[in-house]
């Protein structure tokens, strides 16, 4: 991972790092940060037991499910992909806008699944898993031999992603000047800040000398149900406590759905030099901001780390709209 310090617009200079993945290192895959910290995990485990074949789910949109999809066609497995969509695009082609450009590319198979489904099933994770698992058995009819990998790839498993991640994040520690005081993390699945909870405190960043604060966003779903999730990931490891959380409310106005406001801040932090989507980094950085002007007192002074987790392709569904906001004289024409 890679680590700057940047500032946030709005915020004082120097306040915030970010960290992601190095690009090199996501070419095959794209940007997926969650993916590409558990995946070598899951594919491996895949391999070593035979399977022939990958079965995951997510929105129609879903990093998780494209990266998931070309990460399996790299090491040989077919992929495939649970989509959930509304019920009036069922009969519909879903083209290739954002995700689905690289993900139809590699081959995968989409299983369009319509939200009336989901909502039937709960709406929730378990939801989106009992779809996944109902697919799952439909290809074993047919003979193939699929691993099952639930949403978001959240497991006790993938929860070891983070927990290296976590190992290189605390030798970037070392070389920045300045202690981080509280990291943001946006949350999908839930996967990545339950991984972060349990990683921060088995490396004691959460100790009293250097102490940092975990912050999840959440994209979707309900902030409650990820304090259970962080339990059940530490439960699956061993593990019987984590590091301290706070949940900020970023759903907004719904999963995937970006505000004017929230594109506006895209474009600003873009400017910043850092590209955000509109999903999930984008998203929960927008409403965090909104967070801690509410809470002053809590950031005043403090060194604020995003963990910035990718999903560029995404955004390109939001080119229309972007376009829109760009300034004319971006475009100069040249003139001998
Ligand atoms: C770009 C990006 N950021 C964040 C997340 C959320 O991660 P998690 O599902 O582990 O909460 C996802 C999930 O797919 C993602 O694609």
């Amino acid at each position: 991972m890679t680590c700057v310090v940047w500032s946030c617009p709005g915020t004082r200079p120097g306040s915030w790092s970010s960290c992601s993945r190095r690009p090199s290192q996501s070419a095959t895959v794209g940007s997926c940060l969650p993916n590409l910290l558990w995946g070598p995990l899951m594919h491996s485990q895949a391999l070593a037991n035979g399977h022939d074949s990958v079965v995951t789910v997510g929105g129609l949109q879903s990093n998780h499910c494209r990266a998931t999809a070309v990460c399996a066609k790299l090491l040989g497995l077919e992929p495939h992909v649970v989509l959930l969509v509304k019920d009036q695009m069922l009969q519909e082609d879903p083209g290739l806008s954002g995700n689905l450009l690289p993900m139809r590319l590699s081959g995968a198979t989409l299983h369009l699944c319509p939200a009336s489904a989901y909502r039937a099933a709960g709406g929730d994770l378990a939801a989106a898993d009992h779809l996944n698992e109902e697919v799952a058995e439909q290809l074993r009819r047919r003979g193939r031999d699929p691993y099952v990998i639930p949403v978001g790839g959240t497991t006790p498993l993938g929860t070891w992603g983070y927990l290296n991640a976590v190992e290189e994040f605390q030798q970037q520690l070392t070389e920045l000047e300045d202690p981080i005081d509280h990291i943001l993390v946006p949350c999908g699945s839930g996967g990545t800040f339950a991984g972060l909870a349990v990683g921060f405190h088995l490396a004691q960043l959460d100790g009293d000398a250097r102490r940092c604060r975990l912050h999840g966003v959440n994209i979707q779903h309900h902030p409650a149900a990820y304090h259970e999730l962080i339990r059940r990931e530490a439960a699956g490891l061993g593990c019987s406590s984590w590091a301290p959380v706070t949940l900020v409310d970023g759903s907004g106005a719904g999963y995937a759905v970006a505000g004017e406001a929230e594109l506006r801040f895209l474009m600003d932090v873009a400017g910043a030099g850092v590209i955000l989507d509109h999903t999930y980094a984008g998203k929960a950085l927008y409403h965090f901001c909104d967070y801690a002007k509410v809470h002053p007192e809590r950031f005043r002074d403090s060194h604020i780390l995003f963990w910035h987790t990718g999903g560029l392709f995404g955004l390109y569904t939001q080119a229309e709209r972007l376009q829109k906001m760009l300034p004319a004289e971006q475009l100069q024409v040249y003139n001998s």
